[in-house]
């Protein structure tokens, strides 16, 4: 594992932005896994400028994203759909039959088995983008998950719960079931970053780097992939033993 620290959430954003657009250019058809959340936000803003200065061409970029809840449409302004086109593909010129989002509604035990195959054949991603939750949750794997599980429903924590709640106008309404790629589904990909900010990630951060693979903690399962590379802030490495620090400007 290749672990990056730097300064604030900014200097993530500005890296992980940097890292995307330079695949594109390089690979113009790259298959990038996608997540949701807070985390990704700064990065999808910095790519949409990029498009906007550069040009960079995304017509032929296939995306797959990590999750949705279930239950709730495209349409809905909490689901991922509605988050993706808001944050990122309604300002880019990405091609909307190259986006993938596992579907929460309909037949579900359809929906997980139509994306695991289209995994399989535009696979395997080129660059996994994760963020990573305080349980040490990767995708919605939420702790107990286990090294082979493959795209499902899980049911949510109720420390994600709450960790998403803000979202939403009130708790009650975050949905109790997610559709994830599983784990196995994730290691596929030749490279995953996942990036994380601020001193309430900082357990998962230390379980991740310093602990045993361990199905308490879905994030360690990382340990088992040859390319991973993790791109945090100095709050989020705070409880780690050994900072290896390796300034980015
Ligand atoms: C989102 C996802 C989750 C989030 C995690 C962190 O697609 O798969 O694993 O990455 O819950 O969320 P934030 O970034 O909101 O702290």
């Amino acid at each position: 594992m290749h672990l990056i620290i730097v300064q604030n959430p900014e200097e993530i954003s500005q890296l992980v932005s940097k890292t995307i657009s330079s695949l594109v250019v390089k690979k113009p058809n790259a298959v990038l896994g996608l997540a949701t959340g807070s985390s990704p936000i700064g990065t999808y803003n910095l790519l949409i400028k990029d498009y906007q200065n550069n040009k960079t061409d995304w017509s032929k970029v296939v995306t797959f994203n990590l999750d949705e809840y279930v239950g709730l449409d495209a349409h809905d302004p909490t689901s991922y759909h509605y988050f993706m086109n808001h944050h990122l593909f309604n300002h880019i010129n990405i091609n909307k039959e190259n986006i993938h989002i596992p579907s929460g509604i309909g037949n579900i035990t359809e929906n997980i088995k139509n994306y695991e195959n289209l995994l399989e054949n535009f696979g395997p991603v080129d660059l996994q983008l994760l963020g990573i939750g305080e349980n040490g949750h990767i995708g919605f794997n939420e702790p107990g998950s286990t090294m082979d599980s493959k795209t499902r429903v899980v049911n949510l924590t109720a420390s994600t719960i709450t960790a998403n709640k803000h979202f939403f106008d009130h708790e009650s309404q975050v949905p109790t079931q997610a559709i994830t790629m599983g784990i196995a589904t994730i290691l596929k990909a030749n490279t995953i970053v996942l990036i994380a900010s601020g001193s309430k990630k900082a357990p998962a951060i230390k379980a991740l780097i310093h602990g045993k693979v361990d199905a308490q903690w879905p994030c360690s399962y990382l340990q088992n992939h040859e390319n991973v590379i993790i791109i945090i802030d100095q709050e989020a490495a705070k409880l780690l033993e050994q900072p290896k620090t390796e300034r980015k400007n």
